[in-house]
């Protein structure tokens, strides 16, 4: 049961429109043992990536011949939620890690790098909404600030409905009550879809344009993505 109204004369719980993103920021190289790493913060929403490697995998017996691979851990800080979380990993944790290591795959040469592993933690620091988006952001800049060989940056973010109105980027209260949420990540230059989880009832109709929304802000979350790897190595 919904406590409070989510939209109130065409507005959000947090004053943002249908098809405002939350205040975005992406910082990179965060962690100096990391070879690549990022903070993203969507709103209060705040993931930190860290990627090692490409490293030699062991025990042997996990190493493919034919190619590297990928392993992600996410997982939410004690702190990061108003009830604090059980440290340590849970169903929801090792299913999240394995859609964002899915989202992300598509992206990275892994048959250049046999019997090798990429590795890339994404820790949410805070969460209001959307972390798994936000990860999935953050891990992409900092597979690219680790230098590891790319097709495509993936762009990420939340598209769903609450009270009856199609909205992008839900924060917490909105996606703990929504009629639908989706989350979507996409290889912007390729124009692939690398993740589509949804979870609630909508039409076809309200698919379609909840795709569309969400194409259009990854856009968007991709153009910041390459403004930041810009201005870090122009020295900015
Ligand atoms: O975070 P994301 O939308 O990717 O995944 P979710 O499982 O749909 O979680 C939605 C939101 O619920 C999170 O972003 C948190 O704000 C909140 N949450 C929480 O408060 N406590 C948890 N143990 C898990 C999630």
């Amino acid at each position: 049961m919904k406590e409070e109204k989510l939209m109130v004369d065409g507005k959000r719980i947090d004053g943002r429109l249908p098809e405002q993103l939350r205040d975005i920021k992406m910082k990179l190289n965060v962690v100096t043992r990391a070879n690549g790493s990022a903070e993203v913060k969507f709103g209060k929403t705040t993931a930190i990536a860290s990627v090692h490697g490409p490293r030699a995998l062991f025990p042997r017996y996990l190493q493919e011949s034919g190619t590297g691979i990928l392993r992600i851990r996410y997982n939410m800080a004690p702190f990061s939620v108003n009830d604090r979380k059980s440290p340590g990993p849970d169903r929801r944790s090792t299913e999240i890690s394995k859609v964002i290591r899915l989202a992300l795959g598509p992206t990275i040469f892994l048959e250049d790098f046999p019997k090798i592993t990429i590795d890339g933690f994404a820790e949410i620091i805070e969460a209001d909404g959307s972390t798994r988006v936000t990860a999935i952001n953050a891990l992409s800049l900092a597979l690219a600030a680790a230098g590891i060989p790319m097709e495509d940056l993936v762009a990420s973010c939340s598209v769903g409905k609450i009270d009856g109105t199609l909205v992008v980027d839900l924060n917490g209260k909105e996606d703990n009550n929504s009629e639908a949420d989706m989350a979507f990540a996409m290889l912007p230059n390729k124009g692939v879809i690398s993740l589509l989880q949804m979870d609630g009832a909508l039409t076809k109709k309200e698919v379609l344009k909840l795709l569309q929304s969400a194409k259009e802000s990854c856009m968007k979350i991709y153009e910041m993505q390459i403004k930041v790897l810009k201005d870090f190595y122009k020295g900015e």
